[in-house]
């Protein structure tokens, strides 16, 4: 959740690090820092706040040197204060250390260093680090590294340099990402391959456990009994265009924008036509292989939850295999029925979240096969299932995931699709499903030409408190979804639910300020759909319906309407998830919400 970059060259370390800060400030944004081996020895910066406070800091006192490391923070222990930002830097002001994940046995580690006379001074878990490499060191920075995180247990991601060894720096992984960028005599570390891609394509995915030493003139990755270890290098494919906004307002719009092109991307070469079915290279699977599944679990957590459940109605529609759809947080802790005939698909956009990844090593150690449905390349997910299928859709940047979802769902729509083919699905209904994905970019495009429509909407609602979201069917994820994209980025409370149980208890908050938002295309449950919005509209709701074509029912009853194209049932929430997302945008952007990066939240949710 927090973003970790590390410089050892012969360029400016600060101006490098600050920069590689920015580009993940997406990743955590309550409080940031530099460290800087300047020829004495290791000086620290830091500010509370975004990266622009830490920059004014270091413009009023700069720092010199080429080895450092930098950090930024979405606070675990402690409040988002100057002194717990990170680097953390041991007693003896030689050994400082930037740390992502949690170290849950801070505590008892804490109080041991204190009988010894270490004194602490943030609230922090990441300090112990700091003191035990200090307590550890003899004559090898690495070896102290290995010492200090032998007694501890938890998750972390680190990078340390020490003034006792200022031609060195040190990065370290169990649970949370890292890796190494390779340049010409300079050297990288980075949580997140945004912060360095503007400097080398050329990476080095770290696993867990392994200690990477990094000098000028190469590194080496080690165990933690010091054996090396061979690790491959990477080329990314991302752009540094992916990673800037463009002429954009916000992140967040750029990548509602992009959605014609990013469904095409998850789709490209996949799509068979005359078979009416579609190909998945990475499932590592065989038809016979998966013909063998008799059940199927879908585990993600937030927007990607709302994707597994439309995947897991599509499945059960027209695969007709048994499928379970849970939230990864709680998977992970229940006893779920899981075995070997079981298919675990896990779904993450970025490809580390906690408990998405403790739920699949759940699985996979009950006995199931796993297929990650992820988006960011070399992640943790798509490193450790035993296979799956890249979304495709380029780097996500805003906090609020859009082109993810539609890509995510159309992902799921292709696995449905070859599974229903090998099981039960005619050839003419494939084709009709393959068809009317290939029609989806340019009618996506079609909702985006219109979103002056839904900024004028915005506009007429900006100020509500309340929104309800209301779906049946394949749309009640998208109400769902809808709901999350609106509360996490306006912090207006918004709720989904699927539209007849609203009569169960909902309704009672129904009246003249309540704006209700009716997911209502022209399916197979539109009549169903059609009874919910006249029990609102007999309490006087306020309702906006998105429908997909002129419907007499529907007349007197609706208050706004914006239409989406006409398409399959299942194929709608990708359709009408679009306006959804432009309504959440255009009304946290009238309230002056920072859309990109919401309060509380972070991109990447890496720890429990
Ligand atoms: O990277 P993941 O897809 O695993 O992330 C899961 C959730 O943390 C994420 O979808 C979150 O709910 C977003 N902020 C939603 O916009």
């Amino acid at each position: 959740m927090c973003g970790i970059v590390g410089y050892i060259g012969d360029k400016g370390a600060s101006a490098l690090l600050v920069e590689g800060l920015r580009r993940l400030e997406y990743r955590g944004y309550d409080s940031a820092g530099v460290a800087v081996m300047n020829g004495n020895g290791v000086e620290i910066r830091k500010a509370a706040g975004k990266i622009s406070k830490l920059e004014a800091v270091l413009s009023a006192m700069p720092i010199s040197g080429n080895v450092g490391i930098a950090h930024t923070r979405w606070a675990t222990h402690g409040a988002p204060t100057e002194c717990n930002a990170h680097p953390h830097v041991s007693m003896d002001g030689t050994v400082a250390v930037v740390h992502n994940g949690i170290i849950e046995n801070f505590s008892p580690l804490r109080s041991k260093l204190q009988a010894l006379g270490y004194k602490f001074v943030s609230e922090t878990d990441t300090e112990v680090l700091a003191h035990l490499i200090q307590a550890a060191y003899e004559d090898s920075l690495e070896q102290a590294v290995m010492d200090a995180l032998s007694q501890v247990e938890g998750t972390y991601g680190i990078a340390v340099i020490s003034s006792r060894d200022p031609n060195k720096l040190i990065a370290a992984r169990k649970g949370s990402p890292l890796l190494i960028g390779l340049g010409e005599g300079e050297y990288y570390v980075a949580s997140d391959v945004s912060a360095i891609l503007a400097h080398t394509r050329q990476v080095v995915y770290l696993d867990d456990g392994d200690i990477a030493v990094l000098d000028r003139n190469g590194y080496r990755i080690l165990d933690n009994d010091a054996r090396e270890m061979l690790r491959s290098v990477s080329k990314v494919d991302w752009d540094l265009g992916q990673i800037e906004r463009g002429g954009y307002a916000h992140f967040m719009l750029k990548e509602i924008f992009e959605q014609p092109q990013t469904i095409e991307n998850t789709m490209r070469g996949r799509l068979l036509d005359d078979t009416g079915t579609a190909k998945l290279g990475g499932l590592n699977l065989t038809d016979e292989e998966l013909l063998r599944f008799d059940n199927i679990v879908l585990t993600a957590c937030g927007t990607s939850w709302h994707s597994a459940l439309i995947g897991g109605m599509m499945l059960e529609d027209l695969a007709r295999i048994p499928t379970k759809v849970e939230y990864a947080s709680e998977f992970r802790y229940r006893n779920p029925v899981v075995t070997d005939r079981t298919l675990c698909i896990v779904i993450s956009q970025s490809g580390e979240t906690a408990d998405t990844l403790a739920a699949m090593r759940e699985a996979k150690h009950r006995g199931a096969r796993t297929m990650g449905i992820v988006n960011v390349v070399g992640s943790t997910i798509a490193r450790e299932s035993d296979g799956g299928s890249y979304i495709h859709a380029g780097p996500e940047i805003g906090v609020a995931s859009t082109k993810a979802f539609s890509s995510q769902v159309t992902a799921l729509l292709l696995f449905t699709l070859k599974l229903a083919r090998l099981r039960a699905l005619s050839p003419v209904r494939g084709r009709e499903i393959v068809e009317a994905l290939h029609a989806l970019p340019a009618q996506v495009q079609n909702i985006l030409d219109r979103a002056d429509e839904i900024e004028a909407l915005a506009e007429e609602f900006k100020r509500a408190s309340n929104f309800l979201y209301l779906g049946r069917g394949y749309n009640f994820p998208t109400a769902l979804e809808g709901a999350l994209k609106l509360k996490e980025i306006s912090y207006i409370h918004a709720e989904g639910y699927p539209a007849a149980e609203m009569k169960h208890g909902p309704i009672a908050l129904i009246d003249e300020m309540m704006p209700v938002v009716f997911i209502a295309p022209h399916d197979s449950v539109f009549e169903k759909v059609v009874s919910n919005v006249q029990e609102v509209k007999a309490r006087k709701g306020k309702v906006i319906a998105i429908t997909s074509r002129p419907e007499p029912a529907l007349e007197g009853l609706i208050d706004y309407e914006f239409r989406i194209p006409e398409t399959l049932d299942l194929v709608t929430p990708i359709l009408a998830s679009v306006p959804l997302q432009l309504l959440a945008y255009f009304i946290a952007v009238k309230r002056g919400s920072n859309v990109d990066q919401p309060r509380n939240l972070a991109k990447s949710v890496t720890v429990e």
